[in-house]
């Protein structure tokens, strides 16, 4: 079974094509095509994804990603005479369903009708798109477009979930997974630890109360004058500090070439499995602020900022991970999410849970930030346990909670 799969919760346009065979033990995944247009360039001058902006550029993407990712696939083919439906559409009544599906999406509709009527229908058999969580704007060009393809191809369409995906995308590979296992999500919009008791199960029991993980990093990257979006950036900074101590080591703080950076630990100590960025982010608000009105604020210090305030976010996500484990006895811990894709927290992970005797799942680095082969994933999981719904009449939701 081939699944074409498209993403566009934020600012990524993503579409990959996915076969899907084996059972829900034992999955066998193949990735036959994984395309991404970033929009980094066109959001990085305002700071910040800029919802309109972002819905727009999917507008213009997803029509060459779809040949693109068609031809990587094997599976494009035009033909000189237009497909059946357009063909048999004598009052243009199929041509005007199509263009009210997209209606919303002007540049879209246009590419739509010119492409995909002389392409040969390709040989998938279903297509899945992320209903939410994300930007609506940014949502429902994906879900416009999914539908309209649905209708043309006359394929059966299914609304994922994007944090099933994210949770999905370390199972590219076959992995041995145990449950009760625990789930950790790290990206822009989320932060959560989500109790699995088995397949497709989704219990959140952490999440944070302010900011994400991601968002922070976000914001305290424009904070020390990092452009957009600043994980990478600060991971990058971080690795120029003179400090080097590493996240759960013991001498932070101590030897510092540009003096001493000690951020706060958020809710470390709370007692349960919920966590608070946006406190850090305020103390290094503060702090620059500070150096700044004492001329302090050199590029030295902002590495040892960027180094610090890394450690302080790695600390508080692996302690609260291991309690989780321990709490509900899990074994096998599955990360995903824009942030796994940071180096020092794939190490500090990896480190934590073989000293714990945890298996620790964690997608590839191509698979942690947004994506469509994940979305491709939690629908291939879906159909192979028999628990998929297909639906041509879903909305997008900003707000889609992990059931
Ligand atoms: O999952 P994702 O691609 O999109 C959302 O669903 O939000 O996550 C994006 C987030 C951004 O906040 C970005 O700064 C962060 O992931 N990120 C990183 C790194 N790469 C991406 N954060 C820290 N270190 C990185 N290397
Ligand atoms: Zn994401």
């Amino acid at each position: 079974m081939k699944i074409l799969a498209i993403e566009t919760s934020c600012d990524d346009t993503a579409i990959s094509i996915v076969e899907v065979k084996g059972s829900l033990k034992k999955p066998v995944f193949k990735v036959l095509a994984h395309n991404i247009s970033s929009q980094t360039k066109i959001h990085e001058q305002w700071g910040g994804v800029v919802p309109s902006l972002a819905k727009r550029e999917h507008g213009k993407n997803l029509i060459p990603l779809l040949i693109k990712s068609l031809q990587d696939a094997k599976l494009f083919d035009i033909q000189s005479r237009k497909i059946r439906v357009f063909q048999d559409d004598k009052n243009n009544k199929f041509k005007k369903k199509i263009e009210k599906i997209l209606d919303r999406e002007p540049e879209l509709r246009e590419q739509f009708l010119q492409a995909i009527p002389t392409l040969k229908i390709p040989k998938i058999d279903a297509i899945a798109v992320t209903k939410g969580p994300g930007l609506e704007p940014a949502l429902w060009v994906g879900i416009n477009f999914a539908k309209a393809l649905a209708q043309v191809w006359d394929k059966p369409l299914y609304p994922i979930n994007h944090l099933e995906g994210h949770i999905l995308a370390s199972l590219a590979t076959p992995q041995k997974i145990s449950f009760p296992s625990i789930s950790l999500i790290v990206s822009g919009g989320h932060t959560e630890l989500v109790l699995s008791k088995d397949w497709l199960k989704y219990k959140i029991v952490g999440r944070t109360r302010d900011d994400a993980v991601g968002e922070a990093f976000d914001k305290v990257a424009r904070i020390l004058g990092l452009p957009y979006p600043g994980g990478p950036e600060i991971s990058k900074l971080a690795l120029q500090a003179t400090t080097k101590d590493s996240p759960l080591g013991t001498s932070q703080g101590k030897s510092l070439g540009e003096g001493a950076i000690k951020l706060p630990r958020p809710m470390l100590h709370s007692g349960d499995l919920d966590f608070s960025f946006s406190g850090i982010k305020t103390a290094v608000l503060y702090m620059v602020q500070k150096l700044k009105a004492e001329n302090k604020f050199t590029d030295g210090i902002k590495a040892e900022i960027a180094h610090d305030f890394q450690n302080a976010v790695i600390e508080v996500i692996i302690a609260k991970t291991l309690t989780a484990t321990k709490k509900f006895k899990a074994k096998t811990i599955i990360a995903g999410g824009g942030v796994i894709a940071n180096s020092s927290l794939r190490e500090a992970l990896q480190k934590n849970t073989e000293k714990e005797g945890l298996n620790l799942l964690i997608p590839e680095l191509s698979y942690s930030t947004d994506n469509a082969t994940m979305i491709a994933l939690a629908a291939g999981f879906r159909l192979l346990a028999g628990k998929s719904k297909k639906s041509s009449s879903f909305k997008a939701e900003g707000n889609l909670n992990l059931k």
